[in-house]
């Protein structure tokens, strides 16, 4: 529809000299009911220039627009100009534009010579990739594909949590209670056992903890024992996260994560002394923000050892000379909000005035039913159990319907992960929300195999009607309500591909998707497309085919597959 609001605004460009082209953009609205219009431009704001009431200027600039080309009736209501849009002019742009375009459309270039940095999943070593990591995973790979899809030059990062005082606990654990061939069997769960396993024991012993830090220590001083459990336990880590990422089809650029940073530490500190940001304060150094409202910013511990806050600035000064970044996004959970505010405040004391290209894409927390997620507790659902878990329903559903089908393992995994993302990215990213296995394994109503089935329709539909979609049909036979409903909708598509990616919401997407797939499947009831008229067969399978391909373009924005039967 972006095309019909420039031509709406280009006409009335032409009768108010007072407003610039974009101004009159800006204005325009689109009316509360179908019944008044596609489009509105309000008047009031031209009463003081044109001295007159708002509804007679309306009055006036109704009657100079001829209802021609894109626009077929333009009337005045009150104070607003309302303009309907030519249906089927509509129709052929719309179905012209997909049809040429196909796995392109929606896409633009608009970001072409821009580096973006999406960081996002970021799960720590020798720890759960847990549902809690889910959202970060989910909304970070969507947030990566709506910039890749404007032609931005997308570098997706995975800063790995691996490093830390938890890897002292652990080597201690390890050399404690474990043993190798146990730990291969199941990386993580073991390791976790024996995370879980110090931190019982330490509530007795707490003598343990110091022997923690000083194991730490000691890895952060390159010795060779703990550098070999360290390297062991991140290996064996980093193959299962990859089962997931395999599982739900995402990829890294990069998988420098903060142990990367462990010799550019050294920079920062020297570079923060230089430019007398650091303090003592109790033998620790730290960066003072009272003057912020906010609580210091600990940069190194009194034993010597850095922190988490140490390395994202290392992070973030070293992307910014690799990468030279227009923006770097940070998909981190919102408990997380004042350790950013706080390194980004400490990035701008540091002179660089690209600090405010860092920005933090918060999402609110998951919850279990009947508390929160714990590591050291052993509360946790595993990412990997609900994913297999989505599969094995999805296989139960479609054996019992569907039986023949061709490929299913494909089709199962496409639609029992497309579950899980979906639901992940059916609402504001800053909300918070409880896990419930009911929940993410239902299929019904506003769900991701909802809006695949609506496409594995579509296919169904072109695949019995035996001939192809063409864009040579007489577009007067889609100007009718049902079809105008989904054709606006698709001619949308790129509209809500900007807002999703302005403000970080890929929910934009889900919402648009789901959308269509309701716009479709009225049409689809009330309409038969496979009748003896070959002009309106014809029309109907174009239409047809431009929602199929919406459909699967928009799920692939959100890291979905579009299975085509199911
Ligand atoms: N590993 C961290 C966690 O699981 C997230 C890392 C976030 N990124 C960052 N640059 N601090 O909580």
């Amino acid at each position: 529809m972006q095309d019909f609001k420039a031509a709406v605004a280009n006409c009335l460009k032409s009768k108010i000299e007072d407003l610039s082209y974009d101004e009159i953009l800006q204005l325009i609205e689109i009316p509360p009911n179908k019944d008044m219009g596609d489009y509105a431009f309000p008047c009031f704001k031209l009463a003081k220039v044109f001295r007159k009431a708002p509804n007679l200027i309306a009055q006036d600039i109704a009657e100079s627009i001829p209802a021609e080309g894109d626009i077929s009736k333009v009337v005045p209501m009150g104070g607003y100009v309302n303009f309907f849009v030519n249906k089927s002019q509509l129709a052929k742009t719309v179905i012209n534009n997909v049809l040429t375009q196909k796995d392109d459309y929606g896409k633009s270039k608009i970001g072409e010579g821009k580096n973006i940095i999406v960081e996002f999943s970021s799960p720590n070593i020798a720890k759960p990739f847990h549902i809690g990591h889910i959202r970060t995973t989910v909304i970070g790979n969507a947030i990566y594909k709506l910039y890749d899809s404007q032609g931005y030059n997308t570098i997706r990062i995975n800063h790995l949590g691996d490093y830390g005082t938890q890897f002292g606990k652990l080597i201690v654990a390890f050399k404690k209670w474990g043993d190798k061939e146990t730990v291969e069997k199941n990386p993580i769960k073991e390791l976790l056992a024996l995370y879980i396993k110090f931190h019982d024991v330490a509530k007795e012993q707490p003598e343990l903890e110091e022997e923690a830090r000083a194991w730490f220590v000691k890895l952060e001083n390159g010795d060779e024992e703990a550098k070999e459990l360290w390297t062991w336990f991140r290996n064996e880590s980093l193959k299962e996260f990859d089962k997931v990422y395999k599982l739900m089809d995402i990829e890294f650029d990069s998988f420098a994560g903060e142990s990367f940073y462990t010799d550019k530490m050294d920079a920062v500190i020297k570079e923060l002394e230089d430019k007398h940001l650091l303090k003592e304060s109790r033998g620790a150094k730290i960066v003072d923000l009272e003057e912020y409202g906010m609580p210091p910013a600990l940069i190194q511990k009194n034993d010597g050892s850095t922190l988490y806050m140490t390395r994202d600035l290392a992070a973030a000064i070293y992307r910014k000379n690799t990468y030279n970044f227009d923006k770097c996004i940070y998909v981190v959970a919102s408990q997380q909000n004042l350790h950013f505010q706080q390194w980004f405040k400490v990035i701008e004391l540091m002179g660089y005035d690209w600090y405010d290209k860092l920005e933090h894409v918060n999402f609110g927390m998951v919850s279990l039913e009947g508390g929160t997620l714990s590591t050291r507790n052993g509360r946790v659902v595993f990412l990997e159990d609900v994913l297999d878990q989505a599969i094995q329903k999805t296989r139960e559903i479609i054996e019992s319907k569907n039986p023949d089908i061709e490929n299913i393992d494909q089709t199962v995994k496409d639609v029992g992960v497309g579950a899980v993302i979906f639901q992940e990215l059916s609402n504001s990213r800053i909300k918070d929300y409880v896990f419930t296995w009911d929940k993410t394994l239902s299929f019904d109503g506003e769900t991701g195999p909802y809006v695949q089935y609506t496409h594995a329709r579509c296919c169904s539909v072109l695949r019995k009607a035996g001939e192809e979609a063409t864009t040579d049909i007489n577009y007067d036979l889609l100007s009718d309500e049902d079809s105008s409903e989904v054709l606006k909708l698709i001619g949308d598509f790129n509209k809500n591909i900007l807002v999703a990616l302005r403000k970080s919401e890929p929910h934009i997407i889900t919402r648009f998707v789901l959308d269509l797939a309701q716009a479709f499947n009225k049409f689809y009831h009330d309409n038969p497309i496979l009748v003896d008229d070959a002009e309106v067969r014809k029309a109907r399978l174009a239409l047809v085919e431009a929602t199929r391909q919406t459909i699967k373009n928009a799920l692939a924005l959100l890291g979905m597959h579009a299975p085509e039967r199911m």
